[in-house]
């Protein structure tokens, strides 16, 4: 099975941008765990970052076309932006929301996402390892699709 991580602005700094918040894994780290990841679980793992909000709506679209599962952390855009939030709606594979953060503990800004309301389910605040659960969980529910 093909899945994309598709991560959003400014997790391309990971590894740089406030460690005591995001860690210290970088975004070519991230990847390349996560397709070793994918590897054993038997998934093709294509791990991709953007900072413009057009080039992720493209990729959305190209799950969607293509039925492929998503994994997503949305970033900043999860707060505001419906047209990604319209674009994950459209998506018909299992997709899943990640947040490196625990966004509920965090400014009042952070709490609400306007992505999550079209997503298979969210793992938040559990770091990087959200990542692995969220592939973990797609290749458990191609195996199960009932679950
Ligand atoms: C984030 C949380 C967002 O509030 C923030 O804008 C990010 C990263 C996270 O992974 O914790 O850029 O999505």
């Amino acid at each position: 099975t093909h899945v994309l991580v598709l991560n959003g602005p400014n997790l391309g700094r990971l590894g740089r941008r406030e460690p005591q918040i995001y860690g210290t894994l970088t975004h070519a780290a991230l990847r390349e765990h996560l397709v070793a990841v994918g590897h054993d679980l038997g998934l093709r793992v294509d791990v991709r970052q953007t900072d413009a909000e057009a080039q992720m709506i493209d990729w959305l679209h190209e799950a969607a076309d293509n039925r492929i599962p998503v994994v997503i952390n949305p970033a900043a855009w999860s707060h505001y932006s419906i047209a990604i939030a319209d674009a994950v709606a459209q998506l018909e594979a299992p997709a899943i929301e990640v947040h490196l953060s625990n966004i509920a503990t965090r400014e009042e800004f952070r709490h609400h996402s306007v992505v999550s309301a079209y997503v298979t389910g969210t793992i938040i605040g559990l770091g990087a390892s959200g990542y692995d659960y969220a592939l973990e969980h797609i290749t458990a529910l191609m195996e199960h699709p009932q679950e």
